[in-house]
């Protein structure tokens, strides 16, 4: 059957990075019978310059039609003035919420070619291989309460509400067991229970979803404590659970363990594995239009498409290879430029996975 996949470019680099991996999957149509139709759809700062919305209806009904969801990246500073409701960011938080894609994997992942691409010592960070799963449609970034109000005195103030409730703390729990399951069955949790009621509720439910995972040693830690043990010392976790918020900055600081966050792929899950797939960096407006962008992490993300929604292991593995090939035959975007390798464009890179493939 052909597969139907949304994509959505978004703003900035996205528009450059997204066209690279759609030239991987016409080359995986092309070459190897891949039976896939492709449609473009504005979201972000696109959105709301085509339709007055960061996620046009049209968009999102495409995005749901769809088999899968492909992703580049939203916002840009010519948006920073519009209502909060009108911003990019909103867009990509609508399309999480109304898909119900509350698992959001995102690894990391050192390709050896690249360790000295890290700003970390070679010794901490070779080998690294970690999956961090990030709640992605609860806490803070969705509480109700949310808002800025003027109290009696006077004085302004702004309030979000962080929570979970059990459901959705056990479907998250349950989708990292399932993955920690899959890898070296090692889960470390990570939450802010010595201050957090919202925490304290999440680590019992985790506890008790972990009974039924019998084989996977689980492990809990501070958020704060987690961000400190990932750069003294990364290799200790297999899968990370966290929430929503923590998710993200944790996800960030574990890309520059790999070399740059310009390598680092993600999914989102619903309940039945269809997904969005989208590099974990943003719009880069500072170097958008230039030509420059790593397209590997959209690369990257395609792959995992194949994998996770499309079950096409083989041309997941191929994209993977393709990737790994092009960093041993010395091809550099200029964030993972090292002395001695050749640097490239965005492009060219793109036409360096597709001949490797
Ligand atoms: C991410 C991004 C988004 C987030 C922004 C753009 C809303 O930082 O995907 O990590 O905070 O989730
Ligand atoms: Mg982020």
């Amino acid at each position: 059957m052909t597969k139907k996949i949304a994509v959505l470019p978004g703003d900035g680099i996205g528009q450059e990075i997204v066209a690279e991996a759609v030239k991987v999957m016409e080359a995986l149509k092309s070459r190897f019978g891949f039976r896939v139709e492709m449609e473009q759809a504005p979201i972000g700062g696109a959105g709301y310059d085509t339709a007055r919305h960061p996620l046009p209806e049209s968009t999102l009904r495409l995005a749901k039609a769809a088999d899968a969801v492909l992703l580049g990246a939203v916002g840009g500073p010519q948006y920073d003035a519009l209502p909060r409701e009108q911003r990019p960011e909103r867009g990509l938080l609508g399309i999480r919420s109304e898909l119900g894609l509350f698992s959001n994997l995102r690894p990391a992942l050192l390709y050896p070619q690249l360790v000295h691409a890290s700003t970390l010592k070679p010794e901490v960070v070779s080998g690294l291989d970690l999956m961090i799963v990030r709640e992605l449609t609860g806490s803070v970034y969705f509480g109700k309460p949310r808002g800025i109000r003027t109290r009696e005195d006077g004085v302004r103030e702004g309030f979000n509400t962080m929570i979970y409730s059990e459901p959705e703390v056990e479907r998250i729990a349950r989708s990292a067991f399932e993955i920690a399951m899959k890898r070296n069955r090692k889960l470390c949790s990570v939450d802010k229970a010595n201050v957090l009621e919202v925490s304290e509720l999440w680590r019992e439910v985790v506890i008790r979803v972990g009974k039924d995972y019998p084989k996977v040693e689980l492990s809990h830690m501070y958020v704060d404590n987690a961000a400190m043990q990932l750069v003294r010392a990364p290799k200790q976790f297999d899968v990370m659970v966290t929430d929503n918020m923590f998710g993200d900055i944790l996800s960030d600081q574990a890309s520059m363990l790999t070399g740059s966050i310009g390598m680092l792929p993600s999914a989102s899950l619903d309940k039945n594995g269809k997904g969005m797939y989208e590099p974990i960096h943003g719009s880069a407006p500072d170097i958008a239009g230039k030509g420059i962008a790593n397209p590997l992490a959209t690369i990257l993300s395609v792959a995992m498409m194949l994998r996770y929604t499309l079950n096409e292991i083989a041309l997941a593995d191929r994209i993977e290879q393709a990737v790994s090939r092009v960093l041993d035959q010395g091809y550099r975007t200029g964030d993972i430029w090292t002395e001695g390798t050749k640097k490239v464009g965005t492009k060219e890179m793109g036409d360096a996975v597709v001949a490797a493939l």
